[in-house]
């Protein structure tokens, strides 16, 4: 198993800029709403509030349209993020929280409706992938489902001067959504992920592109801010390609479904819907 670098340290400094980080990292109401039809197409096949598992503690998903009587429980390895974030406001009575990893959950065998995550496999090492969908499987009962957002990568890699370009033009959108570009233009392999201070120093060259953006939404100071902490990081996130996720995936979640929002570089961060067979 892989170690990520630091983890709790970096989580915890995520936590307190929850407020200044916007989407494509965080999940909008367009990503929450094909959640909660995942949920509700769930709940329709049993007829019975779901057993769910939340991947992290995201509180948009916490706290997410769920059926009365779910008996939600939230697993994740940073105590920082859970003490920051946990319980959401609007979380279903009786939800509880685990620290623990989910290579391996301390939750019973089929014991598990529907599990649901945010860009989870950005955040765990991807070396791990697979062990983490063996688990998942592990703990959903058969037709159980999965809803999770990725963050990926495109099979055709842009360039760094096409980037430029591209800021120039205005059609990044946000700083949020061009950390995740010049993430994916500094990750060598999916193996390695994008090291955070490598994101930094891109981002650095590209800072007489962005600055006629400054201030502007989007590009607010405070938002700028949240590249601070990717300074000489040594932390990774990691972003498959499409067919990479579904290659770890496939031999123990079938996909049953796709989409995504519309919000800056939505069409990077689907949100499948997978199901244990
Ligand atoms: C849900 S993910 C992504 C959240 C958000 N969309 C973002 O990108 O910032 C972030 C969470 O994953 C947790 N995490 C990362 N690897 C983990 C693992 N192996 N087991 C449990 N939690 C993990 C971190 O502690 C963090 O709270």
């Amino acid at each position: 198993m892989s170690r990520p670098a630091d983890g709790s340290a970096n989580w915890g400094k995520a936590s307190r800029q929850w407020s200044s980080v916007g989407s494509p990292l965080r999940p909008c109401a367009e990503d929450v709403a094909f959640t909660e039809a995942a949920i509700d197409r769930q709940f329709g096949q049993t007829g019975r509030p779901p057993a769910a598992v939340l991947l992290g503690v995201t509180p948009e998903l916490a706290a997410c349209r769920w059926p009365a009587g779910t008996r939600l429980t939230a697993v994740d390895n940073s105590r920082a993020m859970i003490d920051a974030l946990w319980p959401a406001p609007g979380v279903p009575d009786g939800a509880a929280v685990l620290c623990a990893d989910w290579r391996g959950m301390p939750l019973a065998a089929g014991s598990i409706d529907i599990a649901v995550g945010d860009g989870c496999f950005s955040a765990a090492p991807f070396p791990d992938a697979g062990t983490i969908c063996r688990e998942i499987r592990r703990v959903l009962r058969p037709g159980g489902l999965l809803s999770i957002r990725l963050f990926t990568r495109p099979e055709r890699p842009e360039t760094v001067d096409g980037l430029r370009e591209a800021i120039a033009a205005g059609t990044v959108g946000n700083v949020h959504a061009l950390k995740w570009r010049v993430a994916a233009l500094v990750q060598p392999r999916i193996e390695a992920g994008a090291r955070l201070g490598d994101i930094w120093d891109l981002f650095q060259q590209l800072a007489p592109a962005i600055a006629p953006f400054a201030g502007q939404p989007g590009w607010r100071a405070d938002e700028l801010a949240t590249l601070d902490r990717y300074r000489d990081n040594d932390l990774r996130f990691y972003f498959p390609t499409l067919e990479e996720f579904r290659a770890v995936s496939a031999p123990w979640l079938e996909e049953v479904g796709r989409g995504h929002g519309t919000y800056p570089l939505a069409e990077r961060c689907p949100t499948l819907l997978l199901r244990a067979n």
